[in-house]
């Protein structure tokens, strides 16, 4: 069985998760900040003719930047060209595409930290000053040319804010942050689909997937589809609750939606280092992952329920992350960690 608290899209997923996307911000749940700042930004656009600031979007896989970066293109009624930044070898790579740019377009780049430095560096008069220097010819013929570009929007998404070089990060007018969803907004959102895919779905049941999913409307999605043939199997038309929490425990997913190196993560902390605290580094190095995976993608939905706290000192485990992995906490300091959140 596949990993279906996995942050990332699945290959098969792409035209599952394409059904399900939200095509206005009226429809978009949840970030009620980012959706409203969004609104303002593209309404003045919209009222001065002019194209919208350079937009970049922040936060873990699975949160909603594609989706947001293709409603301000409909909002904004422009045409969006879409690429990425491993897509992007050569400079000449971004130039092709710029070239094609009209007034008023939208340019997406998905993963923007994945840009080699070639790329970056005709990206930056392009985004400042909209013009694009390319360099005609090879050798001692070589020589450089300007263009002049028509006003376009860049909008870029990461999930690894730390991985962007400032200069570029400064380019960008309006930078948002996706945050992990709450329980009630997820809810809304596993009954929207579940009334696109003509789906039964008790609300109690609703509620359940939204729990285990890990803030993250894609695995919300991803659980709803699965449940359902959980739900087959039973011979019940409608998905209910005892149909989902059946179907959830044979996929093992986790009750508060912890992928396998959210728990692996906590499980070094307490096992290797006795709760901690850590430093980062070496829990990193402890696990074979990368550092900022973890502290981009992993950390913060462990801090945001009240797993694991940050000190000056390192990470801590909580005693409810300790009671959630059936580990006994242990030694006096139990009471200090009690009921953090
Ligand atoms: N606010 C939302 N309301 C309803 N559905 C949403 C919302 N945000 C995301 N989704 C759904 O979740 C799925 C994943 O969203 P999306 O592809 O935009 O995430 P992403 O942040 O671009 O992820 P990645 O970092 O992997 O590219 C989509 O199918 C989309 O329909
Ligand atoms: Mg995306």
């Amino acid at each position: 069985m596949g990993d279906a608290l996995a942050p990332d899209a699945h290959p098969d997923e792409v035209s599952f998760e394409e059904s399900l996307r939200p095509r206005r911000l009226a429809e978009f749940v949840g970030q009620p900040r980012l959706t409203s700042n969004l609104e303002v930004f593209v309404n003045a656009a919209l009222d001065r003719s002019e194209a919208l600031d350079h937009v970049l979007l922040v936060g873990p896989p699975g949160l909603g930047k594609t989706t947001l970066a293709q409603i301000v293109a409909t909002e904004m009624q422009a045409h969006i060209h879409t690429t990425s930044g491993p897509v992007l070898e050569r400079a000449g790579d971004l130039a092709a595409l710029l070239t094609n740019v009209e007034a008023g377009d939208v340019m997406f780049i998905d993963e923007i930290h994945r840009l080699g430095p070639s790329v970056e560096e005709i990206l930056y008069p392009a985004m400042e000053d909209f013009e694009l220097d390319l360099i005609i010819g090879q050798g001692p013929a070589a020589r450089s040319v300007r263009l002049s570009l028509p006003r376009f929007t860049l909008i870029a998404a990461t999930t690894r804010m730390g991985l962007l070089a400032p200069p570029l990060r400064d380019r960008f007018g309006i930078v948002h942050r996706l945050s992990f969803y709450r329980p009630e907004d997820l809810t809304t959102i596993v009954k929207r689909s579940a009334r696109i895919l003509s789906i039964e779905l008790d609300d109690d049941a609703a509620e359940e997937i939204a729990r285990r999913s890990r803030g993250t409307p894609r695995i919300a999605n991803r659980l709803l589809r699965r449940v359902r043939d959980f739900a087959h199997h039973l011979r019940t038309e409608t998905v209910t609750l005892e149909a989902t929490t059946w179907g959830l425990a044979q996929m093992e997913v986790d009750a508060y939606g912890l992928d396998h190196l959210d728990r692996r993560l906590l499980a070094a902390i307490i096992e290797i280092y006795e709760g901690g605290p850590v430093g980062l580094k070496a829990l990193a190095a402890s696990l074979g992952e990368d550092r900022g995976t973890l502290e981009d993608i992993h950390e913060p939905y462990l801090l945001q329920i009240g797993f694991l706290q940050r000190t000056p000192r390192g990470r801590l485990a909580t005693s409810r992350a300790y009671r959630h992995l059936g580990l006994d906490h242990g030694g006096p300091e139990q009471s200090l960690f009690e009921d953090q959140s």
